[in-house]
């Protein structure tokens, strides 16, 4: 029930944030990963004002969920197809049945083996059709003087939105992950006057495809790098509704200081 409300409750109540954990291919028992989710669930359960989705390997999906209605649940990526003949493959739909409420796509770690924004655009489409919320991944590779990055991110917002219908636009979630600031710690990490113009850009890249006042809204998440020392002077700073986490979510005490930072 909650996982349901997590997609509304972004829209319609701008200022809950979001904290997503990307668990990446970790860890390597279920036994760990009860662990870790019954952390992160004690800390979900008592931060107000944040909503929390937890995104491990889709194998333990199903079974993760059982008694952890203080948080939703996602995946980690899915196949653009609705079924058929695609070894490895898990559909939206199936992620949905699974008890999946949100789908990242276009993580630069799936676009570095090989993923492009079109085959994302069909992802990001795929998951607004299960009725799954996307969180397309974009982030340029580099950052360089001339300014050539924000090409970059404007061609991954126009490419990965292209498949989806205007009113559906604000229903995609951007996280904005700088590939150089990924996997490293907190002082590699964007500075939060750097975050808070990105945020500007892609909301003015949002406002070619929707109304003003809308791209305004659009849901911005952050990562890279995100732990506890850097948490809140990221989401006050930064200007970004919370935050994509990586290593940092698979830390049973670091993770939870990450959602309490982000609670009001
Ligand atoms: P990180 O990864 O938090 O480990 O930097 C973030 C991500 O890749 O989603």
């Amino acid at each position: 029930m909650l996982c349901e409300r997590v997609g509304e409750k972004m829209n319609r109540m701008k200022k809950t944030r979001l904290i997503v954990a990307n668990w990446k291919m970790n860890p390597v028992t279920f036994t760990e990963a009860k662990k870790i989710v019954e952390a992160t669930k004690r800390a979900a359960s008592r931060a107000r004002g944040v909503s929390v989705v937890v995104c491990p390997p889709a194998i333990y999906l199903a079974a993760l969920r059982k008694g952890s209605r203080a948080m939703a649940f996602g995946v980690q990526d899915i196949g653009a197809h609705e079924a058929g003949a695609f070894t490895g493959e898990i559909s939206a739909e199936m992620a949905r049945n699974s008890g999946a409420t949100v789908a990242i796509v276009g993580h630069s770690e799936r676009r570095r083996l090989g993923e492009s924004n079109a085959v994302v655009a069909k992802k990001v489409a795929a998951a607004l059709a299960a009725k799954l919320t996307p969180i397309l991944c974009i982030g340029e590779n580099i950052r360089d003087a001339g300014g050539d990055y924000l090409s970059v991110v404007r061609a991954q917002i126009m490419e990965g939105l292209a498949e989806v219908s205007t009113p559906l636009v604000p229903k995609v979630i951007i996280a904005y992950e700088p590939v150089w600031a990924i996997g490293k710690k907190a002082g590699d990490a964007i500075l939060p006057a750097d975050l808070h113009e990105m945020s500007i850009f892609i909301k003015k890249v949002i406002a070619e495809r929707i109304d003003r006042a809308k791209a305004l809204n659009v849901t911005i998440l952050y990562g890279g790098s995100v732990e506890p020392e850097n948490a809140h002077a990221l989401l006050t700073s930064g200007d970004v509704d919370g935050f994509l986490v990586g290593h940092t979510s698979l830390d049973t005490t670091e993770f939870p200081l990450v959602i309490k930072a982000a609670a009001s």
